[in-house]
């Protein structure tokens, strides 16, 4: 998501957040903008989740042949309190080997997913448990992360929704997850994956535009009624950017932490990886009104989904749109060298024919899970250059060489926008995951919180599978 120029003007710095201190042990610099540990609560929710070839009723009612979590698609929500502990057992029933990534969620390093350098690869017939304590309520998903365009574009992803420990009194909550889909001629999805033309551009693109897995979604609501929809996308290369058609809705969060304060959804766009928490009033008198709510990224405006008010008026609950109580500024900041320097760009070669590079290396991901499976220590792909420091302040600079789009993620920690193309931005929010335009420069500032190898890559996903995904060295 970017916040646009006009949305950047209306900006202002929270006065005191710079001084603002954490809990005890917390780095200075975060602010104690969110806790650098989990507090478990003792309370253990496990879930059974199946990755396996299904066929689903397509919204026409056609049968499509897709790969899914518990058998639908998207797969669970899977529902937690904040200190409740997520214990995953997850069986493999895919034709090939899988992992599970948990996009967004602060995890021990171990419980990352990513093949070949956190966990290997888990093979079909194979279970694995994943267990962790989420350190923040918010949105996050999960995804395969192997052959990830071809996984989660077969139809492979679900929702984490981690509740705050007193949930605000919304009427309802929605999850809407936004995803495309490139079906043939024959109504099933194109076997070619990674093709020339997705990787010379930004990646897949579909034909078929679903929320919830639907062309049709439609949201039933009474006048008066307030709710938090939770926005995910999960395509693997198409950017959306909406239009609320005239619903009152205000950005609370993004990437599932609260913002510092309510914000105007026309101005984000919703990149691959990206969520966004809407706070959505639906006006006394809206009875019998249909709201449409599109995507207008880069094309004539698409419907996405119908909100549908009908019936008897109900009580508005009346509360404060939930923000994060604390933003550290880090305007103080422009001037400090990056520690790390990422350099993305396409050359020729590699399996697909073109590779997708940071700093002219393409990562080689069967490289890295032979290198596990033959129990090297340290894959080569670390070096001292790629260190960052645990609890301490670190800028990081992403250079986009080429014309293509790049939403850059970082695995494991939260960042904050300082900077595009040199002009100060101080959007009052975090991300795990910024979208790079042609040419763009973009610096972020991060407080890495946890030690271990993470993996920063372009969530693209084809420009991730050809190339584009490196690693950082936290400790
Ligand atoms: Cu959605 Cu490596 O991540
Ligand atoms: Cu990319």
């Amino acid at each position: 998501m970017r916040l646009l120029p006009l949305a950047a003007l209306a900006l202002v710095v929270l006065a005191g957040a710079l001084s603002a201190g954490g809990a005890p042990g917390e780095p200075r610099a975060l602010g104690g903008a969110y806790p650098a540990r989990a507090r478990p609560n003792g309370t253990v929710r496990t879930f059974e989740v199946t990755a396996a070839p299904a066929e689903v009723a397509f919204t026409d009612g056609r049968r499509l042949h897709v790969w899914a979590y518990n058998g639908t698609v998207p797969g669970p929500t899977l529902r937690v309190r904040l200190g409740e502990t997520v214990r995953v057992r997850f069986t493999n029933h895919l034709p090939q080997p899988t992992t599970i990534h948990w996009h967004g969620v602060r995890v021990p390093n171990a419980m990352d997913g990513v093949p070949g350098v956190t966990q290997p690869a888990i093979q079909p017939g194979e279970t694995f448990t994943y267990e962790f304590t989420p350190k923040d309520a918010g949105t996050f998903w999960f995804h395969p992360h192997l052959r990830s365009s071809e996984q989660i574009e077969r139809g492979l992803f679900g929702v984490l929704v981690v509740e705050d420990p007193v949930p605000r009194p919304y009427a309802r909550e929605i999850v809407w997850v936004l995803d495309d889909w490139l079906l043939g001629r024959d109504g099933e999805i194109v076997p070619q994956f990674n093709t020339r033309h997705d990787l010379m551009h930004d990646g897949r693109w579909g034909n078929v535009i679903t929320v919830n897995g639907s062309t049709t979604e439609q949201l039933d609501v009474a006048p008066g009624e307030r709710l938090r929809v939770r926005l995910v996308n999960v395509a693997n290369g198409r950017v959306f950017q909406l239009g609320m058609g005239g619903l009152d809705a205000r950005v609370i969060a993004v990437d599932g932490l609260y913002t510092a304060r309510p914000l105007d959804p026309a101005a984000f766009e919703i990149a691959p990886g990206n969520r966004l928490d809407l706070d959505v009033t639906i006006p006394p008198d809206a009875g019998g009104r249909r709201y449409t709510v599109v995507n207008r990224f880069r094309s004539p405006e698409t419907p996405l989904a119908t909100v549908a008010v009908a019936g008897a008026p109900v009580a508005t609950p009346r509360f404060a749109p939930p923000t994060a109580a604390r933003m550290p500024a880090w305007d103080d900041r422009a001037a400090v060298p990056p520690r790390l320097t990422l350099r993305l760009n396409a050359r020729a070669g590699g399996p697909f024919g073109i590779a997708w590079t940071i700093n002219d290396v393409a990562f080689d991901h069967d490289a890295a899970m032979g290198a596990m499976a033959h129990g090297a220590a340290e894959h080569e792909g670390t070096t001292a250059a790629d260190r960052l420091p645990l609890g301490a302040w670190s800028k990081l600079r992403f250079v986009n060489e080429s014309y293509r789009l790049h939403p850059m993620h970082v695995h494991g920690l939260f960042f904050k926008l300082l900077a595009r193309d040199g002009v100060p931005v101080d959007e009052p929010f975090f991300r795990d995951t910024v979208l790079l335009h042609a040419q763009e420069t973009v610096d972020v500032g991060t407080v890495p919180l946890e030690a271990g190898r993470w993996m920063v890559h372009c969530h693209i996903l084809e420009h991730a599978e050809s190339g584009m995904m490196t690693l950082v060295d936290v400790r």
